[in-house]
């Protein structure tokens, strides 16, 4: 798909690894809708080719407006790239000091990370589709792309990671059914799971992990950089064999559990 004047909308736009594709997009002169919560990293981003949208992308009613208004002011969305997400622990138990025993944590941490990572991604995904549903593919163009951020912690998250890996193994499960339901639309469906790069989720992991975590790179051992993850969204926007598939960029890293961390 040739970007230029097209409609995109990316969501975590703010920061890191969504602002590096907003950039990109803009640069290719897309005309770009950068969804986040409101801030003042999202304000700055406004020019005349992105148009900032403070909204939660968890929220159904405030989504659906905010979409109405993106097709209002830039025409129906044909690129969709969610990266807004949350790094939050999800324990199992926690020992009580005092008594020495074992009590269940509650389930608020592990709702959220869901609710963020997996059901903000499809609340995007479920409003983007459907503002293209009068299309069909029928004649071999794109009419659509969709690219949902994963992470390597899909297959190998870390201790204390269950509510994370499995909102990432969520995004990452749910790339083939997508890609099937939406082709006849010309729509296509792909995910991306990055390794370690250099943004604020990586920036809120301790110090000795981080390192730990960059030492088991193969090539090249440093985390990714944020213009990688946006070169590779754009690959796969130019790209129309790209479908259905979960792509990793990560330096070959296969994450273990960093020492005396569990
Ligand atoms: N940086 C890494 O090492 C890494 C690795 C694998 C996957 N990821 C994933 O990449 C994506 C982008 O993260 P990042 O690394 O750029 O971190 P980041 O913290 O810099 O960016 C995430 C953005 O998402 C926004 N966000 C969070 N909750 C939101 C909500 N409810 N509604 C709207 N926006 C919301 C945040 O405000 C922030 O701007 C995330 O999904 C993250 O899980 C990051």
């Amino acid at each position: 798909m040739d970007v230029s004047g097209v409609s995109a909308v990316v969501t975590g736009a703010a920061s890191g690894l969504g602002r590096a594709v907003v950039n990109a997009l803009a640069a290719r002169a897309a005309r770009v809708a950068a969804i986040d919560l409101p801030s003042t990293e999202l304000a700055s981003l406004a020019s005349e080719r992105v148009f900032t949208v403070p909204v939660d992308v968890t929220d159904g009613p405030m989504m659906e407006s905010a979409f109405d208004d993106i097709s209002n002011r830039h025409g129906r969305p044909r690129i969709l790239v969610n990266c807004a997400g949350i790094l939050a622990p999800a324990r199992v138990f926690k020992i009580d000091r005092e008594t020495g025993f074992a009590k269940p944590r509650n389930m608020t941490d592990l709702r959220r990370v869901i609710d963020v990572n997996l059901t903000g991604t499809f609340n995007t995904i479920r409003l983007f589709a459907a503002g293209l549903s009068d299309e069909t593919g029928d004649d071999g163009a794109d009419r659509g792309v969709i690219i949902n951020t994963s992470s390597v912690a899909a297959y190998e998250a870390l201790s204390g990671q269950a509510g994370y890996g499995a909102s990432k193994a969520g995004v990452a499960a749910m790339t083939l059914p997508l890609a099937r339901e939406l082709a006849r639309f010309g729509i296509r469906v792909v995910a991306v799971a990055p390794g370690s790069f250099e943004t604020g989720v990586f920036e809120r992991v301790p110090p000795q992990t981080q390192k730990q975590l960059l030492d088991d790179v193969p090539f090249p051992r440093r985390a990714g950089r944020p213009s990688e993850f946006a070169s590779l969204v754009m690959e796969i926007v130019g790209n129309q064999m790209l479908n259905g598939a979960v792509v990793r960029i990560d330096g070959a890293v296969r994450m273990r559990e960093p020492v005396g961390v569990a």
